[in-house]
């Protein structure tokens, strides 16, 4: 059966159906009312971005769980260039180097840097946890100044967790080289400009106005060289401080020293710092959001499996008696993941069954996209499916589920490989996500955000600190 939808007129039909995705609808709306139009989770849609700057926009969206999981199929689907999509950054923004993230896995390189992230995580990740404890702990203290000092209502807590994301990753791949030596506080916002640019043409909705926005983000790529400079300052840091792991490139592996430099720029930056920067925030709203009593249970099944002990060494081994906490962080994965759109190129033709038991023809070198806004709200998956309900994938029902989430570009049930393109991160991200939230009841007793909170804005208002009486 052909697939649903239409593309319209060329250009004309892309540039409106762009703007109701950024402006007029908003993302979910955009794709739920063609799903209303066409009677099918599957359809023909434009993506952004589109002409005049990017000419291919026509795709095939794939939006329930039974179709979508077909973008994790190597035997079906290219992930050549195609990591945001129809738009490929220039090689220039990453020192010319094509990096893993858009590498498909026929490309000999792929499995060879993949295994390099591996070992990157593998020889560095004590490290990582400890950096994350320290930074945590200092971010920690600096919103417990702020409160105390009394001159303020509510502290906003998002760019405390931008530094915490930026430092305790750089700190543990460069060896514990400080970053702040070199750029003071401005770190954070040097690896921002450079991705804000690098990715401008997808981004979010930024807070410029709409036609600013659209005439200087999203008409055209925007040139490498304006973000030259920073670049140029964060991966010279690296080059200097994280000689370690570029030696390991080169001897274990066999990359070329700036293949590795700018891979493990990119690994740090895009996938780490940027996810991390979006799944934190959404982290701390979602579970603060919650009831006194909830925080209470939350907090009591943490510092029960780790007494006084709150060390990452401690956590490591008592992770698998926190069922709460992994099910709370799963459940946040799932109601806000912080990559929201896959992609893939269809290798051949093949037909793609949708969630209503439909079968539609995909033709070779179709553009394959799914949002997980809406695959990992699948109403016929998951009950209640816009609700946050953290204790949703406890028991045996609830571990049937886990593989329904798809936050890390595969089943959350899958393992990570040099053979797939799931998240190389994967185990990592849910350990710092649980880490996360276990640092923070092994702290407070109950957290108060204020009302104008946002999944990436959270605003403190209270913290209540455990008693001894809690303790004991
Ligand atoms: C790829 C999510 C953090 C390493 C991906 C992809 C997603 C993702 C969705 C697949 C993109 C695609 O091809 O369609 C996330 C999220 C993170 C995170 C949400 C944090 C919250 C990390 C970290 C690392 C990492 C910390 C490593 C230290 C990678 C690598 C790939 C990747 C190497 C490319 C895999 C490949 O090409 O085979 N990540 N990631 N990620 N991620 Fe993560």
């Amino acid at each position: 059966m052909e697939v649903p939808g239409s593309y319209g007129v060329p250009w004309l039909s892309a540039i409106k159906d762009k703007l109701d995705f950024h402006y007029i609808q908003g993302e979910v709306e955009f794709f739920k009312s063609r799903v209303k139009k066409y009677k099918s989770t599957v359809l023909k849609v434009n993506f952004i971005p589109t002409p005049p700057g990017f000419p291919n926009p026509a795709g095939i969206a794939l939006l329930d769980q039974r179709s979508f999981p077909v973008l994790f199929d190597n035997s079906k689907v290219d992930k050549r260039d195609v990591f945001v999509g129809s738009y490929k950054p220039s090689d220039a923004f990453t020192g010319g180097v094509r990096t893993l993230a858009y590498l498909d896995t026929e490309e000999e390189k792929h499995a060879r840097l993949k295994e390099f992230v591996f070992q990157i995580l593998k020889s560095t990740g004590p490290r990582f946890l400890s950096e994350f404890e320290a930074e945590m702990a200092s971010a920690l203290a600096g919103v417990e100044a702020e409160m105390e000092s009394g001159t303020k209502n509510s502290i906003a807590v998002s760019s405390k967790l931008l530094d915490l994301a930026f430092n305790f990753m750089v700190k543990a791949v460069t060896g514990g080289a400080d970053p702040s030596s070199q750029f003071g506080s401005y770190g954070p916002l040097l690896m921002q400009l450079w991705i804000g640019v690098q990715f401008a043409p997808i981004s979010p909705r930024t807070q410029l106005p709409a036609v600013i926005e659209e005439l200087l983000l999203r008409s055209f790529p925007l040139p490498p060289l304006i973000v030259r400079w920073p670049y140029d300052r964060i991966a010279g840091f690296f080059r200097d401080n994280a000689t370690a792991l570029i030696d390991m490139g080169e001897k274990q592996f066999g990359l070329d020293r700036e293949e590795a430099l700018h891979n493990l720029v990119f690994v740090v930056g895009v996938n780490g710092f940027l996810g991390f920067s979006r799944m934190l925030p959404s982290l701390l709203f979602y579970v603060a959001s919650q009831s006194e009593a909830f925080q209470q249970r939350l907090g009591g099944e943490i510092r029960g499996a780790m007494g006084d002990d709150g060390s990452a060494r401690k956590f490591m081994a008592a992770v698998e008696r926190m069922p709460l906490l992994k099910s709370t962080v799963l459940e946040v994965m799932r109601i806000a993941p912080p990559v929201l759109y896959q992609y893939g190129r269809a290798r051949r033709e093949f037909v793609v069954e949708s969630g209503d038991g439909r079968e539609f023809l995909i033709r070779k070198g179709e553009l394959l996209g799914g949002s997980q806004a809406l695959v990992c709200r699948d109403p016929t998956v998951f009950d209640s499916p816009d609700e946050f309900v953290p204790d949703r994938f406890l028991g045996a029902q609830g571990r049937e589920l886990e593989r329904c989430v798809f936050w890390s570009n595969g089943r959350n049930t899958d393992s990570t490989s040099s053979a797939n393109k799931q998240c190389g991160g994967k185990d990592f991200v849910e350990t710092i996500g649980r880490l996360f939230v276990a640092q923070l009841y092994l702290r407070y007793e109950s957290i108060k955000l204020g009302p104008d909170s946002k999944p990436e804005s959270p605003v403190i208002k209270s913290l209540r600190k455990i008693s001894v009486a809690t303790r004991t």
